[in-house]
């Protein structure tokens, strides 16, 4: 099996959208009266929820009707937010076919399916013209690619001149050893944590200018504290433990949430 299938494979969970809406519901959500807003509690799969996307948004300077790449969209939480907050078209591309469906789904029934699209591909070969994106972002996925050149390679072709591209990831900070199974990986061979020295050095090969870096290991571990509502629905019957390895390594300092903000140069 290739590195994407079990990347893919790790990601299924096999009746997503139903367990999602049920736990929309435990939230007190009307699933009649749905919003984007609503899917908060469960559709953002990265450190920090919908805050840390609002706070990674906040890095990114487009206006109104940019079109923007979700790179590895996931169920569609960010592309909603940005797409609702920020009036951005956004394309979200996702390996996982099930989160595809999902993420269409979800938007269709909070009224977005005009407003945001999404389709299965892979990071490393994106279905794009040159030069077709505004901006493009990238939340939680490099954990899972190996050789991350040529994808930061890929997205810079898609990217118009002095387009932006911002990452908010999970990076290395000190050597540690992982417990499996943690929210992106279920062993270590789908564990590609890098340094944001190892981001940073591939994004400039690839041709991109970093102009900024935020380490969020506070804001990680405050919204960690925080969280209510029980173990998040997307990341399936392993949920418990995957929160709980990777929030010791959190805490050891093994890893952190960091934001790069990139430019094409
Ligand atoms: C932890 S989830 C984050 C989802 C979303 N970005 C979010 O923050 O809600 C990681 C996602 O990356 C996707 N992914 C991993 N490797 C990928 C690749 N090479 N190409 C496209 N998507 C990938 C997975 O399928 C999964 O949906």
């Amino acid at each position: 099996m290739s590195l994407e299938q079990t990347v893919s494979q790790h990601y299924t969970h096999g009746n997503l959208e139903a367990a999602l809406l049920a736990a929309v519901q435990r939230a007190g959500k009307n699933l009649e009266t749905l919003t984007y807003a609503d899917l908060a509690v469960v559709d953002e799969f990265h450190i920090g929820g919908r805050p840390a996307t609002a706070a990674l948004g906040e890095q990114i300077d487009l206006p109104a009707s940019a079109k923007v790449l979700d790179v590895g969209c996931g169920i569609g939480g960010p592309a909603r937010f940005f797409a609702a907050e920020r009036g951005w078209q956004v394309e979200g591309i996702d390996l996982t076919a099930e989160y595809v469906e999902v993420a269409k789904a979800l938007s269709k029934r909070v009224g977005m399916a005009d407003k945001v699209s999404f389709r299965q591909a892979s990071a490393g070969s994106l279905p794009f013209d040159a030069a077709s994106f505004d901006g493009a972002y990238m939340i939680h996925v490099g954990m899972n690619i190996a050789d991350k050149k040529p994808v930061f390679a890929g997205i810079r072709r898609v990217l118009k001149p002095s387009g932006v591209f911002a990452i908010y990831d999970a990076m290395r900070q000190s050597d540690g050893t992982f417990s499996y199974p943690v929210p992106w990986s279920s062993e270590p061979a789908t564990n590609h944590i890098a340094t944001p020295e190892a981001y940073k050095a591939a994004l400039k090969e690839a041709g991109f200018e970093v102009v900024k870096e935020r380490n969020r290991r506070e804001a990680g571990l405050q919204s960690m504290q925080q969280r209510t509502g029980g173990p998040p629905v997307v990341m399936g019957e392993t949920a418990v433990q995957k929160v709980g390895n990777m929030r010791a390594l959190l805490e050891a300092g093994v890893f952190a949430p960091v934001e790069l903000i990139a430019r094409a140069v």
